[in-house]
């Protein structure tokens, strides 16, 4: 069986044939590629965005054509233009033409379960020192969002094992991954619930995105080595409580601290100067912890010794 999608097709009793296989054309922005000037291709994806701010997502097609209020861009008519091109529409408005980033992809893309937003992500990359070589343990892959950038974070030489329990979800992820990453060979998928077992050990780092992490402690112990770090995002204050007495429960766990993040963007325009009058107030709460070696055995330390 294909290791991409280990757990699909046996424990789960879904068919292997039935999960999606990654295009065959690796994507121009492939974590293994080197960057560089980037001319469009066919099945690529394009971020078109108009004068008003607009943004819409295609994957061109030769022949295929974008339709919108402001009239028709013909595919053939990016197809073989640079990142960062113009491009008119049958209705004369001009629109820029770039390659989604990330976060562009991610609000953007189909989704089966809610996804971590970008602002979360950055924020949880840093903080649990997230490092190109890296093991990483993730629950659930939801619709894969996180998943992306672990992948980029620990790039060709890490690894991603993702615990998920819903065949739908899994295949959602698969296929959005692919979408943007192309043929990606360190992800693992194992279709189990991470509260019962974890296959793994000495992982590096693990990354939780479910409704009752506390349940996961006592197996994330044993998958996680000495000195790693475990990042959680849970929507509420409650979770993040009851998780954070879970933890301090155990003395194996050290550095226990939560964060929210709170995005103000700003209008400028002219003498007019001052925060945009909405935001994305409320996402989720990140809940970092540090696991100690086992503490049998402690060292003496200061010299106290006769
Ligand atoms: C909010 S979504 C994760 C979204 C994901 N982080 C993203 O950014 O796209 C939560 C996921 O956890 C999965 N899940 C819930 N309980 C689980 C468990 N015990 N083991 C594995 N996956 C679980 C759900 O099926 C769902 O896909």
């Amino acid at each position: 069986m294909d290791p991409y999608v280990e757990g699909l097709g046996s424990r789960s009793g879904m068919p292997a044939s039935r999960v999606p296989e990654p295009p065959a054309k690796i994507a121009r922005h492939d974590i293994r590629e080197p960057l560089g000037p980037v001319i469009f291709q066919p099945g690529d994806k394009a971020l078109l965005t108009d004068r008003r701010g607009r943004r819409y997502l295609v994957t061109l097609r030769s022949g295929a054509s974008f339709h919108f209020h402001r009239g028709i861009v013909r595919h053939d008519a990016i197809i073989g233009l640079p990142d960062g091109s113009r491009v008119v529409s049958t209705g004369a408005e001009t629109m820029t033409v770039f390659r989604p980033t990330y976060a562009d992809y991610v609000l953007k893309m189909p989704r089966g379960a809610q996804v971590i937003y970008p602002k979360d992500v950055a924020i949880l990359l840093m903080q649990a020192d997230l490092y190109p070589g890296a093991r990483v343990l993730e629950a659930g892959i939801g619709s894969g969002a996180m998943t992306m950038a672990l992948l980029r974070a620990v790039g060709p030489e890490g690894e991603v094992i993702a615990y998920e329990q819903r065949e739908d979800f899994a295949e959602r992820a698969l296929t959005n991954i692919a979408e943007f990453l192309g043929k990606v060979e360190n992800l693992q998928v194992r279709m189990a619930s991470i509260y019962e077992t974890i296959d793994e050990t000495e992982v590096d780092r693990a990354v939780l995105d479910l409704p009752e992490p506390w349940r996961a402690l006592p197996q994330i112990k044993g998958s996680l080595r000495p000195g790693g770090i475990l990042a959680c995002f849970l929507p509420t204050i409650l979770q993040v409580q009851k998780l954070t007495l879970e933890l301090e429960l155990d003395e194996r766990w050290t550095s226990v601290w939560s964060q929210e993040t709170l995005t103000r963007t700003w209008h400028i325009d002219g003498q007019s100067v001052r925060p945009d009058h909405r935001m994305i107030a409320h996402t989720g709460f990140l809940t970092f912890a540090r696991l100690t070696g086992p503490s049998g055995g402690l060292p003496p330390c200061g010299g106290g010794q006769s």
